[in-house]
């Protein structure tokens, strides 16, 4: 048998040490899968005294995680600690720099840099690869680079942040607004104590802009992801959703208009969408991830499992280190860096589709009669309107439409013209409702 495949893992936290628990309960699986042992030599974390339920003796500990990189007894560097930038981004850098191979779970630092590691990677020839970084355990983006490979792809989206889904099932399930619901979730441990990232829909962004690169074959767009989070969501609209026959779900939808890669136009968003009852997506309740692909042959694909958590986390880690053992690691955004297209941005206001806007507005007269004439003068046409009753302090009452089928522009336009209006007591909030 070949040499094992010899491991530095930087983290020891949630991922890290779910990764020495794999290696060690599937030891046999691992090697018959990678055709060579895979074994951890060197370890770091910020402290080492620190009691992490795994037995770290049989590794060596090193002090300056930056050191891993050049170790001579180590194949692969593994990046299990966080952050977009500092120590994790210098860590990627030396690492590959110094022909090592890397692998991570860290969806912030590859959706802002991984064009420049790729790009690293490919001049060194040495494997990178980030399986973990999205939706966890789900294998979506080995599904996307190497199952859906032979598709043009036209849409891919999902549930992509199971904090938000935790959060918005429980919404639906309770009753509770989100408030309460957010801080069920800290207690559960769905949510970390400052949840930022997770509520205002950045952490699904991350995924989405990786997800987007992998399977449209173009380079990542980070700030090109327009995103909006679940905060505005009230119990009211979740009750209006069911009413009306959805669920509310944070979806984060790429999708290529107007041709391939070379020639169409990316739109990315992230956003609090209304899920028909029928469609996959409206079952996805919990913290459980979940990822549609459609593309030309294939058809409609759905990914769903764990998008978190120790275990599926380090299945997906392990599973890359199992392609690097095998020598398979393969282009990590699906074809090579340099031939990764660059996409231009398609434009929102030419999304055709229906939504919901939920106004809060002052209880009085001629107020509907205002919002209805800025919808006729914009060209946007009302399906259903529902008026709530007075549950809100101060007079004021919410107001839920659904549109009719028609380009987002005119909606945004509409709104436009009732910007300032001394009816309006909030910002009004759209959801446009998922197609099947
Ligand atoms: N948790 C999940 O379910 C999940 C799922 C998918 C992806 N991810 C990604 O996986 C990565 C790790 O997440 P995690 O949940 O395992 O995080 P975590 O539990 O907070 O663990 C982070 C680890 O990094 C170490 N660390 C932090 N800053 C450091 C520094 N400056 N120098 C040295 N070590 C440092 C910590 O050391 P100490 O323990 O000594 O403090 C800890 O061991 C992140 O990129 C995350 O986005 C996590």
């Amino acid at each position: 048998m070949a040499e094992p495949l010899r491991l530095a893992i930087a983290g020891l936290g949630t991922v890290g040490t779910g990764v020495i628990r794999l290696l060690e309960a599937n030891r046999e699986v691992v090697e018959r899968r990678a055709g060579r042992a895979i074994e951890v030599v060197a370890v770091n974390a910020r402290e080492r005294g620190k009691d992490r339920g795994v037995d770290l003796s049989r590794f060596a500990w090193v002090d300056d995680m930056q050191a891993m990189a050049t170790r001579a007894d180590v194949d692969v560097v593994v990046e299990l600690v966080g952050g977009s930038d500092g120590p994790a981004l210098t860590l990627a850098r030396s690492a590959l720099d110094a022909g090592k191979g890397f692998v991570t779970a860290n969806k912030a630092m590859v959706a802002h840099h991984g064009m420049e590691l790729a790009e690293l990677a490919a001049i060194k020839s040495a494997p990178f690869a980030f399986e973990a970084a999205v939706a966890g355990g789900i294998p979506v983006v080995k599904g996307l680079r190497e199952g859906t490979a032979a598709n043009a792809l036209t849409r891919i989206y999902g549930i992509l942040n199971g904090t938000c889904n935790y959060i918005l099932s429980e919404m639906e399930r309770t009753g509770a607004d989100f408030g309460e619901m957010l801080s069920a979730a800290q207690e559960k441990g769905y949510a970390e104590a400052d949840p930022t990232f997770d509520i205002e829909g950045v952490d699904a962004a991350h995924k989405l802009a990786i997800l987007a690169a992998i399977g449209f074959g173009t380079r990542i767009d980070f700030e090109a992801v327009r995103c909006s989070g679940i905060t505005q969501v009230s119990a009211t609209d979740i009750a209006q959703a069911d009413a009306l026959g959805y669920v509310v779900r944070l979806v984060g939808i790429a999708s290529m208009e107007n041709g391939d890669e070379a020639t169409g136009r990316l739109l990315q968003r992230v956003r609090p969408c209304l899920v028909p009852f029928r469609h996959p997506l409206a079952a996805v309740t919990g913290p459980t991830n979940a990822v549609v692909a459609e593309g030309d042959f294939s058809g409609r694909l759905l990914f769903q499992g764990a998008g978190a958590g120790d275990k599926p986390t380090a299945s997906a880690v392990v599973a890359d280190l199992i392609d690097i053992a095998r020598g398979q690691a393969g282009a990590p955004f699906s074809v090579p860096v340099n031939q990764l297209a660059t996409a231009e941005q398609g434009d929102p206001g030419e999304r055709m589709g229906r939504d919901y806007i939920r106004f809060t507005v002052a209880d009085r007269p001629g107020v509907l009669a205002e919002i209805t004439a800025a919808m006729r003068d914009a060209g946007v046409s009302i399906e259903s309107l529902i008026q709530r009753g007075r549950d809100r302090d101060g007079g004021e009452v919410q107001v839920a439409m659904v549109t009719h089928e028609g380009p987002e522009r005119c909606v945004t336009a509409a709104l436009e013209l009732l910007e300032g209006s001394p009816s309006l007591a909030a910002d009004p909030l759209v959801m446009p409702i998922l197609g099947n």
